[in-house]
């Protein structure tokens, strides 16, 4: 059987702490799913199973759990990596998920609900020593910064914006203390992944939360980053009138010329009737922008951490509080009820299931290849923040492409020659001569 195979990838004592693991067929199903959804990882795959380029390196992952987390999982095992997986949030692991993962061997410490013993799991993760760590939100490499300075580590990616941000801080502060590759910012991860994937997840996870109607509604995207275009196009596509907040001059000039209104916080609140927040940033729904708020206002984000929407405000602030249905919980206000969804954690992961394969394919095949770069540049490194190597970017578009059955155009010779020249102009011909 499948499990029994990849059990002779990667031999261990079982080592983890999950739900259940009576849950691993579910979770073998999901998994299933995802690897015939990800196409270009599964290449990956096979040549890593030949190749072996991680034979015997120890990789600690603070991943999202989920069923294209275990395909990724799964592909370093074949190239002969050893792995410890902690979950990169309290709500979004799959138990499944992690029930199959810990079936086949992986070291894993995770379960939803996860919320006095997050930073434990992710010190179980370190306790492999790792050799490269693979984060998603910066909390793996904080806590290594931190607490296991000492770890020798070649290096490590990130597959998030927040967790680029905060990298990019501890550089110019010196204190990083090995290379970051910043997986978030290849072009075939944010330019889909952030855009295409965190769009539809997050109306996915609304729905799957509420059931209610997109068409007509007032929603309010709060950030008009990479995740904010994808979120706003999407629910403009299924009838909403959109709404874009943003502190940023260009962004919000860009909403405005994609056709959106745009307006302040303050101003979106008194007539929104959803509302996601997609900064990165703190308390971008405070108090303020909640009070005015009309009944029956619902509060989403999609940003990384639970802080963008000022949660403890509501908590503080409210005579009741219930949980109403599945993931949504009903505030009652003096004059209002407000409804919280995820409990203000990411909604696309929490309520739904993430992003689709078909991004995670390209996201995750760059953290492979990634990996892969990192072994082979070993020592050659400083203790930076590093792009994804283009070569990676590209390979990962055309392995796409192809298998999305797309050709596409070639340069010609007399094509090269020309982008490569400069004194062909207006009178082209005359110059030449
Ligand atoms: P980005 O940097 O491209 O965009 C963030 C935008 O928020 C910027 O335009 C910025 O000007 C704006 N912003 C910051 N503070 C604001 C405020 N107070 N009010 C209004 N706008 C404000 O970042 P990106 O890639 O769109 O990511 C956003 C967040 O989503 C990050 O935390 C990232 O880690 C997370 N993320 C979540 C995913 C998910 O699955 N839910 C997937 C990918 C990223």
């Amino acid at each position: 059987m499948h499990i029994k195979n990849l059990n002779q990838l990667y031999n261990t004592n079982m080592k983890y702490k999950i739900k259940d693991i009576s849950l691993a067929k579910e979770g073998e199903k999901l998994v299933k799913w995802a690897k015939q959804n990800m196409p270009v990882l599964m290449d990956i795959r096979k040549d890593f199973e030949k190749e072996r380029p991680l034979k015997d390196v120890k990789i600690a992952c603070c991943l999202h759990v989920t069923k294209e987390t275990a395909v990724l999982i799964e592909t370093l095992l074949a190239g002969g990596a050893k792995i410890a997986l902690a979950g990169s949030n309290p709500l979004s692991t799959n138990d499944a998920i992690a029930a199959y993962l810990a079936s086949i061997g992986v070291e894993t410490y995770a379960w939803r609900g996860n919320k006095n013993e997050y930073y434990w799991c992710i010190e179980k993760a370190i306790e492999i020593e790792p050799q490269i760590t693979m984060d998603d939100g910066g909390d793996l490499t904080t806590t290594i910064h931190t607490k296991f300075p000492n770890l020798k580590i070649i290096g490590g990616t990130e597959e998030t914006t927040t967790g680029v941000n905060r990298n990019r801080i501890m550089e110019k502060k010196g204190i990083l203390k090995y290379p970051i590759i910043a997986v978030n910012d290849a072009y075939t991860k944010y330019l889909f992944d952030n855009r295409y994937g965190t769009g539809q997840s997050t109306i996915d996870g609304i729905l799957r939360s509420t059931s209610l109607l997109i068409a007509g509604k007032n929603f309010v995207v709060v950030g008009y980053g990479w995740c904010g275009k994808g979120l706003a196009n999407r629910a403009r596509g299924m009838g909403a009138k959109v709404i874009v907040c943003e502190v940023d001059e260009i962004k919000a000039l860009e909403a405005a010329m994609d056709g959106f209104a745009v307006m302040p916080v303050e101003e979106a609140a008194k007539i929104g009737d959803i509302f996601v927040t997609v900064t990165g940033n703190k308390h971008v729904i405070d108090a303020n922008a909640i009070e005015k708020m009309k009944d029956g206002a619902i509060l989403a984000n999609a940003g990384h951490f639970d802080n963008e929407i000022n949660v403890s405000w509501l908590e503080k602030n409210c005579i009741q509080k219930k949980e109403v249905r599945k993931n949504v919980t009903e505030y009652k206000m003096k004059n209002k009820k407000i409804y919280l969804l995820a409990e203000g954690r990411l909604v696309n992961l929490v309520a739904a299931e993430g992003h689709p394969p078909e991004v995670m394919d390209m996201s995750f095949s760059n953290q492979a290849l990634v990996a892969k770069w990192l072994i082979e540049n070993k020592g050659k490194l400083q203790n930076k923040v590093y792009k994804v190597p283009q070569e990676i970017d590209r390979e990962v578009a055309k392995r796409k492409l192809k298998t999305m059955g797309i050709k596409i155009d070639r340069l010609t010779k007399e094509q090269i020659e020309y982008m490569e020249s400069w004194k062909e102009g207006t009178w082209g011909k005359l110059l030449k001569k």
